[in-house]
């Protein structure tokens, strides 16, 4: 059973990492998938992968923290399917910074791209989705939008604002038939984490936080959200779920 046959979703930052795993997974359940991302040559490769997959996608290039170039791409990609059935707004950055080193630009790139582009993203997508009768929208939080980790208060911020954003959107757009809700992954394996920690870092992480006793994959997640956007959550919005392998049960 395809269970998302006829129905278009539109991934953020799928061009590599959860996003994209997100985006094969919905392609592979019979959705018409369209990618938003950055880099515009992780871009292509992902939608050529997925299409020779045997996946029915588009991609469109934008960096979602501008506003304009955020309801471009809404915009074009409406435009070509007619419709958004399911977001899935994903698109995110991270690094490390000491409290007090931290460069007011970076806090404002933060918070533009984790908090501000995805109100961009949202917002767009709502309106199509009330003006057609409903939809589903999935925002990526964090177990750091949770609980705090030092060196990632600009992150947390962004994380902590996603949670509330998604229950206030919950709240105000359930009249047209919309759910929305925020997943909290923990430790995820995926370019960003690469990029941050080293090996040895990884295993003591395991050891000492995560019960299930391993990192999670980007399909742990990319199931989650596939669920979320299915009819078996019909009745779920307002709803923050973490995917952290048990992390914050301790
Ligand atoms: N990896 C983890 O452990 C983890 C844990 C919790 C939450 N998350 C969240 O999951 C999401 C995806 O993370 P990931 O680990 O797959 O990261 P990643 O770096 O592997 O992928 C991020 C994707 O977002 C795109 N992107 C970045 N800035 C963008 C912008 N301004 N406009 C459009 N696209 C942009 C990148 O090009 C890339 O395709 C992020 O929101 C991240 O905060 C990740």
């Amino acid at each position: 059973m395809l269970r998302f046959a006829e129905k278009t979703v539109l991934v953020t930052g799928a061009g590599r990492g959860i996003g994209k795993a997100t985006a094969a997974r919905f392609a592979a359940e019979g959705a018409t998938v369209c990618l938003v991302s950055l880099e515009e040559g992780e871009l292509h490769d992902a939608e050529r992968e997925l299409r020779e997959a045997g996946g029915n996608v588009r991609s469109y290039a934008a960096d979602i923290s501008d506003p304009q170039q955020a309801n471009a791409a809404i915009d074009d990609a409406i435009a070509a399917s007619g419709r958004i059935d399911v977001l899935i707004n994903n698109a995110g950055i991270a690094w490390e910074e000491s409290f007090l080193d931290m460069k007011p630009e970076h806090w404002r790139r933060m918070i533009d791209v984790n908090l501000n582009g995805m109100f961009y993203v949202a917002q767009a997508a709502s309106r199509q989705m009330a003006a057609q009768g409903g939809g589903v929208i999935l925002n990526m939080a964090s177990t750091n939008g949770l609980v705090g980790e030092a060196l990632y208060a600009h992150y947390n911020a962004s994380k902590g604002g996603v949670v509330l954003l998604t229950k206030t959107m919950a709240i105000e757009l359930g009249v047209y038939g919309i759910r929305v809700n925020a997943v909290c992954p923990g430790y995820i394996q995926t370019p960003m984490s690469e990029a941050i920690d080293n090996e040895e870092f990884v295993q003591q992480y395991i050891r000492n936080k995560i019960p299930l006793g391993r990192v999670g994959k980007p399909n742990d997640v990319a199931g989650v959200f596939a669920f979320l956007a299915s009819d078996d959550a019909a009745f779920i919005t307002g709803e923050t779920i973490v995917v952290d392998g048990g992390q914050l049960a301790m």
